[in-house]
């Protein structure tokens, strides 16, 4: 039998010598593949190909499934595609909890909802008071703490149904993140089960399980500092902005990995040509969501400050560009996290500065071989960054309103997401 030498290359990068002895089976293959330069499709004909024939090629399947699957697929080719789209849409829908659950949090900490229920049991908070005395009941027991004290001194006594209103947005939220629970670990024991779980996804599983866990531990931590009483009874109730941007960050990690496998999952990864500076632009694109995620962070400090609230002006601080009681805290470093005027200030430079890196960014790479969908990815996050400040200058000039608080803040998870997306496009592939 004659040996047949092709050359698959792929979009120009890894080029595949393959010895290969035409059988009846390989016409098509042959068909495919003697141009030499082949499709996604085509190499994914390829992948079943030899997958149908695995004891006519062996060793040949695995250097096609590196070329033609996503990176899961590549690093486990014994999942078949089917199950590993479907790991893939399990994962994505974990993160679409997880953004659910930062919203849906943003929004009961900007209608004051947040100290309403205050103590937390596993199964026992899933239940709400149903009868009006077990609501009564409720009520007295949250009117013993600083939040109601504080509210009816300021704004006069607050009837039952405005209690029900804050209560709902906090059961609301914690029963949403029960949710993720559910939504992760019954469809994990599944695929485990089926041997659909990866040997490298296995330890992320454990991650994410002990990150969920550890959020819901975060959010019980961080309630527990708003319902201690006040040093003044005229300082008004909150939590401290320490354990907010840790029940923040927490919950925005657990996203960003959630969204990083599952579209590992199901993006086939794009052949990127080889360039010079193909390292230093894989470097910037996480660097780039490095700047969002802290910028994020530091805005978690402003909501937890209501830092929103002390200058209300933009492009300067009260006609100054740098105000004057910036470092008014001694030692200096606590003013960083505890005075609100520099809170605001580092927010709003870490934020422009990230707009900044972003447009640079997509300036500097306009001239790079990118693949279309990196490309995508780069203007999305360009012009989503462009979105999310002047949100969050309009949040400011307009004295912190609710809905577009909430928005700015789920406006962070959205660039978060660009900036994962283009980082995951520009990624190495699976050797
Ligand atoms: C890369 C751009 C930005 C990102 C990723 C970002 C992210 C965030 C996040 C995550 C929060 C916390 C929201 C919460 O926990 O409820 C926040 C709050 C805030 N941000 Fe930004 N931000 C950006 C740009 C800006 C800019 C340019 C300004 C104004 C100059 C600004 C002003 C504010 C204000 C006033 C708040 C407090 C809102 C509140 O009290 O809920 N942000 N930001």
């Amino acid at each position: 039998m004659q040996n047949l030498l092709i050359q698959i290359s792929p979009i120009g990068r890894n080029v595949m010598p393959l010895i290969i002895k035409p059988g009846p089976c390989c016409q098509r293959f042959h068909r495919c593949f003697t141009t030499g330069r082949v499709s996604y499709s085509r190499l994914n004909a390829a992948r079943q190909h030899f997958t149908r024939h695995k004891k006519l090629f062996p060793g040949l399947l695995s250097q096609v499934v590196r070329q033609s699957a996503t990176a899961a697929e590549a690093a486990a080719p014994e999942i078949s595609q089917k199950a590993q789209k479907i790991v893939g849409g399990w994962l994505l829908s974990c993160a679409g909890m997880c953004a659910g659950a930062v919203l849906l949090g943003g929004i009961t900490r900007l209608t004051e909802s947040g100290l309403s229920m205050v103590d937390w049991k596993l199964f026992k908070d899933m239940k709400p008071p149903r009868s009006q005395q077990e609501w009564e009941e409720e009520f007295e027991i949250y009117k013993q703490y600083p939040e109601y004290k504080y509210v009816a001194q300021e704004k006069g006594d607050m009837t039952l149904s405005e209690f029900k209103f804050i209560y709902y947005m906090e059961w609301g939220h914690r029963m949403w993140g029960r949710g993720v629970g559910l939504v992760f670990a019954l469809p994990a024991l599944y695929f485990l089960k089926k041997g659909w779980i990866s040997k490298a996804l296995k330890p992320r599983l454990a991650i994410y399980t002990a990150l969920i866990g550890f959020q819901g531990f975060l959010g019980w931590y961080m309630v527990k500092s708003g319902l201690q009483e006040q040093p003044n009874s005229t300082d008004i109730p909150r939590v401290s902005q320490y354990r907010l941007a840790s029940h923040l960050g927490s919950a925005l990690l657990l996203y960003t990995l959630f969204l990083w496998n599952g579209l590992a999952h199901v993006l086939p990864p794009a052949q990127i040509p080889d360039f010079k500076q193909l390292a230093r632009v894989r470097g910037m694109a996480h660097g780039l969501m490095a700047a969002v995620f802290v910028t994020a962070l530091s805005g978690a400090f402003v909501a937890g400050l209501d830092a929103g609230l002390t200058y209300n002006s933009w492009p300067k601080m009260a006609d100054r560009w740098i105000p004057d009681d910036l470092l008014a805290i001694s030692p200096k470093w606590k003013n960083i996290f505890e005075n609100a005027t520099t809170v605001q200030f580092n927010h709003r430079y870490l934020a422009q500065g990230t707009v900044v890196l972003i447009s640079a960014f997509w300036l500097m790479v306009r001239k790079y071989p990118l693949p279309i969908r990196a490309r995508l990815a780069v203007n999305c996050l360009a012009g989503m960054a462009f979105i999310q400040a002047t949100m969050g200058i309009l949040t400011l000039l307009w004295y912190v309103p609710t809905h577009l608080a909430a928005t700015h803040q789920s406006g962070s998870v959205v660039l978060l997401s660009m900036a994962t997306w283009l980082a995951l496009e520009l990624r190495r592939l699976p050797k």
